[in-house]
C-alpha cells in the first residue's frame, strides 16, 4: 500500500505506562486529521483491544491530552497475542492469536497501526509488521532502555520526579544526621538512577550495570563521618545488584515479556549498612509515582 492510500489509522498503547503518552496520541490524530485528513481510532488496552474488538473513538477531544499523564485508551503488558493467556478447560495456556488480530484489524478497516510502547510493544510489533501488517511503533519507556534509541519519552518526566525526591529527602537527611536510600526504577538499565542522582548530589549511586559491594558503601560512610558530615544520600536502582549476588525479585507477573518484577534491594542495602556502620537508615522506594503525573516540557515536545 502507497502512504497516499492509506485512509485509517489505529492507535495503542501498549506495556506499563508513562507521562507522554497522551500526548502521542494527541500527536497522532492531530497530524494524521490535520495534516493528511485521516480517521484515527484508538485501540483499548494494547493488542488486547485488537484481539477483543475494543476501540475509543478519538475524533474529537483530544486538545486536553497534551499534559494528561497515564493513556486515555488503556494500556496492558499481558496482552501478547503470539502467546495470549487464556484459561482453556481449566487451565491456562499461552495461545497463538496473531491471526485473530489480522483479521480484526482489516475488518476494522483499518490501513496502518501506531503502536506506542517499550520493548515488548516493540517486538510484537515487528512480528505483526512480518505478518503483513503495516505499523510504526513508536518507543516509550521511563527506563529509556530501548535499543537503536537515544532516549524515550517518558524519561525525562520520571527523572525529574526522582530528582524532586532526592531533594526533598536530602533536607531530612541533614536534619537527622541519617543515610537515607532512596529506590527508583529502571528494571536492568541504571538511567533512572544515574541521572536523578547526579542532579540531586548523592554520594553513591548504585546501578545494575556495575554490581557493587556493601563494603564500599560504608567506606563511604565513615569518609564522609571523617569529613565531619554525618549524613549521606543513596540512589539505587531497581536492577542493582551485589557482585556475585542475585537482583532482588519483588514479584513475579503474567507477563510473556518480562515476568519477573523488581525491586528491594533498597531496604537489603539499607539494612546491611545500618549494621556495617551503626548509621540509623531510612529506606524510601519511589516507585509508580515515577510513572505518573504531567509530562515535562522535553517528554512533550520528543
Ligand atoms: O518498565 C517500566 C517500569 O516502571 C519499570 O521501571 C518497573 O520495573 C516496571 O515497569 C514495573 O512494572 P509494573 O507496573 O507492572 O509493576
Amino acid at each position: 500500500m502507497k502512504p497516499s492510500e492509506v485512509r485509517h489509522l489505529g492507535v495503542l498503547t501498549g506495556g506499563g505506562d508513562c507521562p507522554g503518552l497522551n500526548a502521542v496520541i494527541r500527536a497522532v490524530v492531530r497530524a494524521g486529521r490535520i495534516e493528511h485528513g485521516l480517521r484515527v481510532t484508538g485501540i483499548r488496552d494494547g493488542f488486547a483491544g485488537l484481539i477483543h474488538g475494543r476501540y475509543h473513538a478519538l475524533e474529537e477531544g483530544v486538545d486536553e491530552l497534551l499534559f494528561r499523564g497515564g493513556t486515555i485508551l488503556g494500556s496492558s503488558n499481558r496482552a501478547n497475542p503470539f502467546a495470549y493467556s487464556l484459561v482453556i478447560e481449566g487451565e491456562r495456556k499461552a495461545v497463538d492469536l496473531s491471526d485473530t488480530v489480522v483479521a480484526n484489524f482489516r475488518r476494522k478497516g483499518f490501513d496502518g497501526l501506531v503502536a506506542i510502547g517499550g520493548d515488548g510493544t516493540i517486538a510484537i510489533s515487528y512480528e505483526l509488521m512480518r505478518k503483513g501488517l503495516p505499523l510504526v511503533a513508536v518507543p516509550k519507556t521511563i527506563d529509556n532502555d530501548l535499543n537503536c534509541t537515544d532516549v524515550t519519552f517518558g524519561f525525562d518526566t520520571a527523572v525529574g520526579t526522582a530528582t524532586e525526591a532526592i531533594d526533598r529527602i536530602r533536607t531530612t537527611a541533614e536534619s537527622h544526621h541519617r543515610a537515607m536510600v532512596v529506590e527508583v526504577m529502571g528494571r536492568n538499565a541504571g538511567w533512572i538512577a544515574l541521572l536523578s542522582g547526579l542532579a540531586g548530589g548523592a554520594h553513591v549511586i548504585l546501578i545494575p550495570e556495575i554490581p557493587f559491594r556493601v563494603e564500599r558503601v560504608a567506606e563511604k560512610v565513615a569518609e564522609r563521618q571523617r569529613a565531619g558530615k554525618a549524613f549521606i544520600i543513596l540512589v539505587v536502582a531497581e536492577g542493582a545488584r551485589e557482585l556475585g549476588g542475585e537482583q532482588v525479585v519483588k514479584r513475579r507477573v503474567d507477563d510473556p515479556s518480562e515476568p519477573r518484577r523488581l525491586g528491594g534491594i533498597g531496604n537489603v542495602v539499607g539494612e546491611k549498612l545500618e549494621q556495617m556502620t551503626g548509621i540509623e537508615t531510612r529506606v524510601t522506594v519511589l516507585g509508580h509515582i515515577q510513572r505518573g503525573g504531567t509530562p515535562s516540557t522535553f517528554d512533550r515536545n520528543l
